[in-house]
């Protein structure tokens, strides 16, 4: 049996990597976030092999014992979203980076053998170079985001370096799909797809230009998967779809496929956001095969089902 741990797992990202990793019965699964409460129902109540533990990340947690005999830990918290993490650079960097560290040193001390960490395709690499994206251009980020998650990966090199602390950086691109809040703080496409349905104003910061590379959660999670599972070479890798789409393209496209007319407001471009990011998958599909990701309309009728159902009880 393995023990494997999720940090930050009630989340989005984590709650799909919790359903997929369940399915393997060689996996004790343990699932962290800082109150039960986060956790979606679908967890909670249909899982009963999984342990659930209420842990704060912070300076004072304690990272010996929650991750004693554990093998492998995902890291799945970020204490701040892209948009907003320029207003907050210290704290951004305090509460993750920082405390990144006192987790890593546990890891050291309980014998973890490997650290998975979920870094940032949209943002490492800021603005400076041409799409697609590959793991060797350089990375300039603009914002603390972006600074935070490369500060990581940096991080978890010299843990490797150190101690031979194994691990995997995973440059996640803009994945959306059930279980992300459709707070319309994070993700175009389930932001956008939750207004439609709502018949709601959709916001576009700028004029719809910015290019993003979308995934659908499923296709990111049997990637990140294989990855986990892999032993290549290389430790760190980029997973997006793989090209990239406008905003206005995607509006165009979330109409079509729900058919529902749309409501956009066009306001003041962001600085923060880059202006066009697309990821370069070839690494991993040279290591892993074709990733094959599902379209946007698949994905966007998929997303709008799973709302449907949980959201909107039809
Ligand atoms: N969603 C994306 O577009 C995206 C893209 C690339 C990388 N990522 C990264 O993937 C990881 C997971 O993202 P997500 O979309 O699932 O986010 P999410 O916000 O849905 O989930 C993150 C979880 O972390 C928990 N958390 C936050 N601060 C915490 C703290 N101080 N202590 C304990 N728990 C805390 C939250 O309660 C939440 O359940 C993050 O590191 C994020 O930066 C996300």
């Amino acid at each position: 049996m393995m023990n494997v741990i999720l940090l930050g797992a009630a989340g989005f990202i984590g709650t799909n990597l919790a359903m997929s990793l369940a399915k393997n019965k060689d996996i004790n699964l343990t699932l962290v976030d800082a109150e039960k409460k986060y956790f979606p129902d679908i967890i909670t109540a249909n899982y009963s092999d999984i342990k659930i533990k209420e842990s704060p990340f912070q300076m004072d947690t304690d990272f010996e014992q929650l991750l004693e005999k554990q093998d492998v830990v995902y890291h799945l918290v970020s204490t701040t979203v892209p948009t907003t993490s320029n207003q907050y650079i210290t704290q951004e960097l305090t509460a993750n980076v920082v405390v990144t560290t006192k987790m890593l040193d546990a890891c050291v001390k309980t014998g973890v053998k490997k650290v998975v960490f979920i870094s940032s395709g949209g943002t490492v690499y800021g603005k400076e170079s041409d799409c697609p994206l590959n793991e060797e251009t350089p990375t300039y980020p603009i914002s603390s985001y972006g600074v935070q998650k490369i500060t990581i990966e940096k991080l978890l090199y010299l843990y490797h370096y150190l101690y031979d602390l194994d691990y995997r950086v995973i440059r996640l691109a803009n994945p959306y799909g059930p279980f992300q809040r459709p707070n319309g703080i994070l993700g175009a496409v389930t932001t956008f797809t939750y207004k439609a349905l709502q018949h709601d104003k959709i916001t576009v910061y700028g004029d719809g230009s910015v290019v993003r590379d979308f995934i659908y959660i499923e296709d990111a999670v049997r990637a990140i998967m294989n990855i986990v599972d892999g032993d290549s070479v290389h430790r760190t890798f980029n997973v997006g779809c793989g090209y990239g789409t406008s905003i206005k393209s995607l509006l165009n496209i979330i109409k079509e496929t729900l058919h529902i007319d749309l409501e956009v407001e066009y306001v003041h471009g962001r600085k923060v956001d880059v202006p066009v990011n697309y990821l370069d998958i070839s690494r991993y599909e040279k290591e892993y095969g074709k990733l094959n990701p599902i379209s946007l309309e698949s994905g966007i009728l998929k997303t709008a089902d799973f709302m449907k159902s949980v959201y909107f009880g039809k």
